[in-house]
């Protein structure tokens, strides 16, 4: 693999493992608040986050790169709304979106079309985050607002089961 992708798919782990460390935070955040709803979905969002960093590590390993792990930093969001990790999260998720877009582009370079074929999940994948992150605004636009709403939405997001990724290396 070429040096320069093989360094942005392992600086990658570290990212997606901060992203973990980031919605955890989230987690505590809604569970201090007593919304275990909003809790739980992102207790199952920092596993997401976990399985990507684990994917990213094996596909290293499987092409005989060297993995080498940094420092997760802390996460470093101010949070005092419940409001506030919604749009953190969506402001995270595109940042994801062109980490993951600049691996591509690297990998196009270079003609590794292999690197390629195993972004081609992740690229639908921060679709479906980013998605996700901006549903959640918009319902909580919608209906945070009033307890009976706020309750609802909590419920809903109550019922989110974590799912292993469907991308297996
Ligand atoms: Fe690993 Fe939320 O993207």
């Amino acid at each position: 693999m070429e040096a320069k992708v093989a360094k942005l798919i392992n600086e990658q782990i570290n990212k997606e493992l901060y992203s973990a460390y980031l919605y955890l935070d989230f987690s505590i955040f809604y569970e201090a608040q007593g919304l275990d709803g909003f809790a739980n979905w992102y207790m199952i969002q920092a596993q997401e986050e976990r399985d990507h960093a684990m994917l990213f590590l094996k596909f290293l390993q499987n092409n005989g790169e060297k993995v080498t792990l940094g420092l997760v930093e802390k996460p470093d969001k101010k949070l005092e709304t419940l409001m506030d990790p919604l749009e953190f999260g969506l402001e995270h998720e595109r940042y994801v979106t062109s980490l993951i877009n600049d691996i591509y582009a690297a990998a196009y370079d270079v003609k590794d079309f292999r690197t390629m074929q195993f972004l081609d999940w992740f690229v639908k994948e921060q679709l479906e985050e980013e998605k996700n992150a901006d549903d959640m605004i918009k319902k909580m636009e919608l209906f945070g607002n009033d307890s009976k709403g706020l309750y609802s939405l909590d419920s809903e997001y109550a019922a989110r089961i974590y799912t292993a990724p469907s991308l297996v290396l």
